[in-house]
């Protein structure tokens, strides 16, 4: 394709590192799209005939058939997607297919390309974070008045709702589609029409190609054009924060699959057994989600390290900015899925979790409150009163509400039978009707807006 200046052809390592078909032969639904769009631009602005526009389009929808039902060839020399569909349409429609390359450039090709493939990714990972969506507010609907331990550093701190729990990771995924969004929005301008980096003399139409391949409108800075990935960055990060979410939830399914706390039995089909040990059910996918967000991480990184220091406009280093948005999107899917399925399919043990709301004095906060409100004690010294009752129920291993009246009233006199009513857990979460709170009232209404702006029946 560019062998006109050259004497001798490049070594075999020059072939190998350049080569980028192995990897970016995933763009070729793209290609094909954008080289169809630009096509019927050169023939609406005469910058090539109708007749040869139509056979070059044939001839593209040809290979694009080839393509689908015998995968895309692997040649080096060939270098990439856009020199192996050229040189294919040369061999099928002869000399014609040489003016499809006019008024546009490798440079300007792959940004095109590779912003409709990254557009796609958004709008894959937004339709899977709306499935995961579901699920949540479903199983938190079902289990609104479910009372299980919350906690912080790990210990029991309050009761909560399970609903209330499960709808936290609905808030967090409410702010990775808009970052998605936010995304899209911005990556919707197109590249195509740039040229190598300083556009072109042909008289072109990039509106045109722009209204045709779905963007909003054509890019404004030709190099600027070539040159920028940050779509692709703000893809990755969008999609390593939202890997960051999956795999907090991720990691409280293995915890809350273990023995120890038994809140769950994760899904059979979500789980593998262990070659020595019989009775291992385990939490693979679940660990596999958050190992992946590791590695989502670590595309993200990679390409911004890749950009790092590039002077304007192209330079081939860029090339490597495909496989880490490829892996890290791949990878996004599956954990997207897999913690769907985890979400829809796994029985929550609501007895043990209440158990263990029981026995951790979860309800502690709600003694010392009841001192403040009932007996009119600061709160400081309410905190003080209800850690020696704390301490008393620990020596005698009982639960707080199983504590007597006159031990109580030892610990301090201003304390009667109606503290009783505050100890339970269910008094506990309905006592917490604050807006956003865990209360079974609070947690309805949210599922309930959820639903409605999910467009799900209430
Ligand atoms: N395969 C190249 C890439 O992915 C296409 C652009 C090549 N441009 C060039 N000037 N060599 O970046």
């Amino acid at each position: 394709m560019w062998g006109g200046r050259f004497a001798g052809g490049p070594s075999a390592i020059m072939r190998e590192i350049n080569a980028s078909i192995p990897f970016d032969k995933a763009l070729w639904r793209q290609d094909i799209l954008a080289s169809q769009a630009h096509v019927a631009m050169l023939a609406a602005q005469k910058i090539v005939s109708a007749e040869d526009a139509e056979t070059i389009s044939i001839g593209l929808d040809r290979i694009a058939s080839e393509y689908e039902a015998d995968g895309v060839p692997e040649d080096w020399d060939l270098e990439d997607i856009h020199m192996t569909t050229e040189s294919r349409l040369t061999e099928l429609v002869g000399p014609a297919a040489g003016r499809l390359h006019t008024a546009r450039s490798r440079n300007d090709q792959v940004a095109t390309d590779f912003k409709m493939w990254v557009r796609d990714a958004m709008d894959a990972a937004d339709a899977a974070l709306e499935r995961l969506q579901r699920a949540l507010v479903t199983r938190a609907g079902e289990h609104a008045d479910s009372v299980m331990p919350g906690f912080t550093h790990l210990q029991t701190a309050q009761p909560v709702t399970l609903g209330h729990h499960l709808m936290a990771y609905y808030e967090m995924t409410r702010r990775d589609r808009s970052r998605f969004a936010d995304a899209r929005a911005r990556l919707n301008q197109s590249p195509l029409g740039s040229a190598a980096l300083a556009g072109t003399g042909f008289p072109i139409d990039r509106d045109m190609t722009a209204e045709a391949l779905g963007f909003d409108g054509p890019t404004q800075n030709s190099l600027d054009a070539v040159s920028d990935r940050d779509f692709a960055m703000d893809y990755l990060m969008a999609a390593a924060q939202c890997s960051l979410h999956l795999s907090r939830l991720a990691e409280e399914m293995v915890t809350w699959a273990s023995q120890l706390f038994g809140f769950i039995r994760l899904p059979d089909a979500l789980s593998t057994g262990s070659s020595i040990m019989p009775q291992k059910k385990n939490p693979d996918a679940a660990e596999l989600v958050r190992g992946h967000a590791g590695r989502i991480v670590g595309a993200t990184t990679a390409l911004m390290v890749t950009m790092k220091g590039l002077p304007l406009a192209y330079s081939k280093d860029m090339q490597d900015d495909k496989p880490p948005v490829f892996e890290a999107a791949g990878l996004l899917d599956l954990s997207l899925a897999a913690m769907a399925s985890m979400v829809e399919d796994t029985a929550f043990n609501t007895d043990r979790m209440r158990a263990a709301a029981e026995r951790g004095y979860a309800t502690a906060t709600d003694l010392a409150d009841w001192l403040v409100t009932e007996a009119d004690i600061p709160f400081r010294e309410a905190h003080h009163i209800t850690g020696e009752a704390v301490r008393l129920a620990e020596t005698q291993g009982k639960a707080l509400d199983a504590l007597e009246l006159a031990d109580l009233k030892a610990i301090d006199e201003r304390i009667d039978e109606r503290v009783y009513s505050a100890l339970s857990v269910d008094a506990s979460v309905a006592a917490r009707a604050s807006y956003g709170g865990t209360a079974p009232e609070q947690v309805r209404q949210r599922v309930a807006e959820a639903r409605q702006s999910l467009g799900m029946e209430n």
